[in-house]
């Protein structure tokens, strides 16, 4: 099997946004041409902002995907009414700070181990698979597990962001402890942040990771070769194996 590719649409709505008074680009049609050019997952992050994808797309997305809708969340009363109103196929928990331009670094589980147990027992309950965003670290797999959360996605931020190959080596290693470690405790490994077209191929060679969510590198792609070339590249990618 090879792992699901996930393609986050944000930027598409991002683009969009840029331009209040036009309803385009339309990250619905983006998710349908995503799907079609071979994406497992549609991704999306519903900000407590609005910056990026809407109330509106979301409910519709949740119509028409054919694939599976992965909702990247904070954990407020507010999202987490929305996803168990909505049912996603999955619920991906991550950290949410206004001022911040994307998601930088992963949950401290730890530290919110009590609210982020009651948030995953009530995506269990309503069917939603739970997965939460964590940094390559130890303590993080294992307080993710206690959670009682199905998987967790591994921040490849820093790996990605390694100015040099003693640094990438560095981050490519807490990355592999950490999927080992998951594995073991049974947990599902996805991973994602800064992942392109290069990076990704090294990744590649962690069998364990299932599942990778990635955005602005296709999005990003898509402008200068459209969005079924640049999503059709990134499965080739995967499918070769790096
Ligand atoms: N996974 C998670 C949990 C994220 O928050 C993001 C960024 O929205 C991504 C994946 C995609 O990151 P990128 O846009 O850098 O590919």
């Amino acid at each position: 099997m090879y792992p699901r590719l996930g393609v986050n649409i944000d930027h598409i709505a991002t683009l969009r946004q840029a331009r209040k008074t036009v309803p385009n680009p339309d990250p619905v049609y983006a998710a349908y041409l995503a799907e079609q050019a071979g994406a497992d997952q549609i991704t999306v992050h519903l900000r407590e902002d609005r910056r990026h994808i809407q109330d509106r797309d979301l409910k519709i997305l949740k119509e028409t995907i054919q694939t599976r809708l992965n909702l990247e969340m904070a954990n407020t009363q507010e999202m987490l009414k929305i996803a168990l109103y909505l049912k996603p196929f999955s619920a991906t928990l991550v950290p949410e700070k206004r001022e911040e331009i994307t998601t930088e670094g992963g949950l401290d589980v730890m530290r919110h181990q009590d609210a982020l147990t009651r948030t995953v027992n009530m995506l269990k309950e309503a069917g939603i698979r739970s997965s939460l965003f964590i940094d390559p670290d130890l303590d993080q797999i294992r307080a993710s597990h206690k959670a009682g959360s199905d998987a967790v996605e591994i921040h490849t931020g820093k790996y990605c962001e390694a100015k040099s190959l003693p640094e990438e080596n560095h981050e490519f290693q807490a990355i592999l402890g950490s999927v080992k470690a998951g594995r073991k405790l049974g947990l599902q490994i996805f991973a994602g942040h800064g992942l392109n077209y290069h990076n990704l191929k090294r990744l590649l060679q962690i069998e364990e990771i299932e599942e990778y969510n990635i955005g602005h590198s296709i999005i990003a792609r898509a402008v200068f070769v459209g969005l079924p070339q640049a999503v059709r590249e990134m499965v080739e990618l995967i499918r070769s194996k790096g």
